[in-house]
């Protein structure tokens, strides 16, 4: 089994892709790590405790992250227009009590990759500062990680907070582009491939009843399909962090494409990532040429994700 830490921001497709790990035999959760987002970060750890509660899996820790991006700006917007005020969906009001590991996110991370090297695969699911700072707290993280998988950024199709950047690279720029420079094993699951995976509401009715993941994730949804509804007019949304999740599990069900990333830091288009396909030798060296290959899924064989998603 794999062993997994999921760094995240919930979320109401954060709870569907955590929801889903817990019923997926292919890994084992050996911690959540939250960040700001879709809420900021005590919010974030808020949630990932009642999503513990609700699997019965309070023994798993919970280890708090960054509050403040790379730059040590505190991000003054949050996205509950699509999440709602708590990142449920307005649906969720109790507190749930429950004990934060004493280490911080990063060193969370530094510590599990130096205890199992080669084994630890991190599903970063918001803003990557956590990601860039475990980089920074030792060098070695990066290559005793057995994989990064990031939900984040957009190539071939419009970003979705503007038509230039994606909400968790836009979340964190400088340390989506740390990790772009300085990671290895990094794979990147973009809206590329994202914006083809969807839950439709009959799909959500279809969930509610099925035990108790299922109602929580057909409840919390409301508010989410009901953004798509204004947003792009359909009435069904798009499941980027589960998708990411099934990039973990099932690699196979995605095409990737080896290249090199580089993030805008600043400008009209922050939060822009660029892609080189790889597909040349550039003889006169450019910003990308000593970049590290990152692992890009360009395509997805959505109706195999969707029934696998939705089971789990
Ligand atoms: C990403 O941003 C957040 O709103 C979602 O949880 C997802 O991780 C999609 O751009
Ligand atoms: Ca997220």
């Amino acid at each position: 089994r794999l062993k997994l830490i999921i760094d995240t921001d919930p979320g109401i497709d954060d709870a569907m892709a955590i929801l889903a790990a817990f019923n997926s035999p292919e890994v084992e959760i050996i911690g959540l790590t939250t960040i700001f987002g879709n809420v900021r970060t005590p919010m974030a750890t808020q949630n990932a405790f009642i999503l513990l509660q609700l699997a019965q899996q309070e023994q798993i820790p919970v280890a708090e992250g960054s509050r403040d991006q790379l730059n040590g700006i505190t991000k003054a917007h949050v996205a509950d227009f699509v999440h709602g005020d708590e990142g449920f969906g307005n649906t969720y009001q109790k507190l749930v009590e429950g004990q934060k590991h004493s280490l911080h996110a990063a060193q969370f991370i530094a510590n599990a990759a130096a205890e199992y090297p080669g084994e630890v695969v991190v599903l970063a699911l918001g803003p990557l500062t956590n990601i860039a700072l475990a980089y920074k707290v030792d060098a070695a993280v990066r290559t005793r990680l057995k994989e990064v998988v990031i939900l984040g950024g957009a190539f071939h199709t419009n970003g979705n907070v503007n038509p230039a950047a994606e909400a968790n690279i836009l979340g964190d720029p400088d340390a989506a582009d740390y990790v772009m420079e300085h990671g290895s094993s990094v794979k990147l699951v973009s809206l590329d491939v994202t914006h083809q995976v969807e839950f439709s509401s009959s799909h959500m009715d279809a969930l509610r009843g099925k035990g108790k993941f299922g109602t929580f994730i057909a409840d919390i949804s409301k508010f989410y399909i009901d953004y798509y509804r204004k947003s792009y007019g359909t009435d069904s949304c798009f499941v980027h962090d589960p998708t990411a999740f099934a990039a973990v599990i099932r690699p196979d069900l995605f095409s990737w494409q080896p290249s090199k990333v580089l993030v805008l830091k600043d400008g009209v288009a922050c939060g822009m990532t660029i892609m080189d396909h790889c597909i040349r030798n550039w003889v006169a060296p450019n910003e990308w040429s000593q970049r590290p290959i990152v692992q890009v899924a360009v395509a997805v064989q959505a109706a195999k994700v969707v029934p696998l998603l939705l089971e789990r």
